[in-house]
């Protein structure tokens, strides 16, 4: 009886001590998320060093490595892979998102003011440096709330009377997908949005990113914009909303090295 016992100990002792590296490092990514903030990080321990748990971070190639707070959008990696697919053409924020789940992604917004400022940049380069416009857009992700989508003016004008349809930071969501904590997002509108415009077969329910450096109201904030046009309905040559690119995410490869 006793050495039973003392098998079993020995022996979930040593099991213990098998399993407990791997555990640690699928487990605690807080540790070392100091040291693993660059896309290449792969940790190699030395044969000499003690064998420490590493849990490194990484993007596939052209996906940038983007910091975000630790948290369940994240799988509390505090890590996004993100990129800016661009779009030599006007699309619509539903054909932005094909842009992403075409390489494995989803439509995503910016976490932070550097996330954004990044984003901004990245977009503002492509459009008004490289394709010359005076203004555009790019899709983010974003849905506004099924109870608050009608194409019926007597239901918008009494949804508008109250929350959540008429709240800035409660009428639209962020779908999983998007793995983004929406809070800093919600104090991005541009001035006077969302607007809950309407036309005969669409309505404003989805989200883009305004690039208009010349109006600091409007510029690298967001704006409530059709999912399915693609310009103006009423004057195909105005270009004043339109996305040239969307803002990808996917959750980021996690290596855990002992
Ligand atoms: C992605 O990384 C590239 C290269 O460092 C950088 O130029 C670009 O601005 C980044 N884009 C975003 C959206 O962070
Ligand atoms: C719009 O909604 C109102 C109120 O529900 C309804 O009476 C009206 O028939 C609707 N209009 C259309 C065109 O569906």
């Amino acid at each position: 009886m006793s050495r039973q016992i003392l098998l079993l100990l020995l022996f979930s002792a040593a099991v213990q001590a098998f399993i407990r590296p791997i555990y640690y490092g699928g487990g605690d990514g807080h540790d070392c998320e100091e040291s693993t903030p660059s896309p290449t990080s792969e940790v190699t321990p030395s044969a000499t060093s003690e064998v420490t748990p590493r849990t490194s971070y990484s993007c596939p190639n052209g996906w940038n490595l983007t910091t975000r707070t630790p948290s369940p959008f994240n799988d509390n990696s505090g890590f996004l892979c993100t990129k800016f697919i661009s779009s030599e053409n006007a699309i619509s924020v539903n054909a932005g998102s094909s842009l992403c789940t075409e390489q494995g992604a989803a439509l995503t917004a910016f976490e932070n003011e550097e996330e954004r400022q990044k984003i901004l940049e990245e977009a503002r380069k492509y459009i008004i440096t490289d394709l010359k416009m005076a203004t555009g857009s790019i899709a983010i992700a974003g849905d506004r709330l099924k109870q608050c989508v009608t194409l019926n003016g007597t239901v918008l004008a009494e949804n508008m009377k109250n929350p959540p349809c008429n709240d800035r930071k409660q009428e639209y969501t962020l779908p999983a997908s998007a793995h983004t904590n929406a809070e800093f997002l919600w104090n991005n509108w541009a001035l006077n949005e969302p607007s809950h415009n309407m036309w005969t077969y669409d309505s404003e329910d989805c989200l883009q990113m305004v690039i208009m450096p010349s109006n600091l109201d409007r510029n690298g904030k967001i704006n409530d914009i059709y999912c399915r046009l693609d310009h103006a309905p009423n004057s195909p040559s105005d270009m004043s909303f339109m996305n040239f690119g969307a803002y990808c995410g996917k959750p980021v490869d996690i290596e855990a090295t002992i």
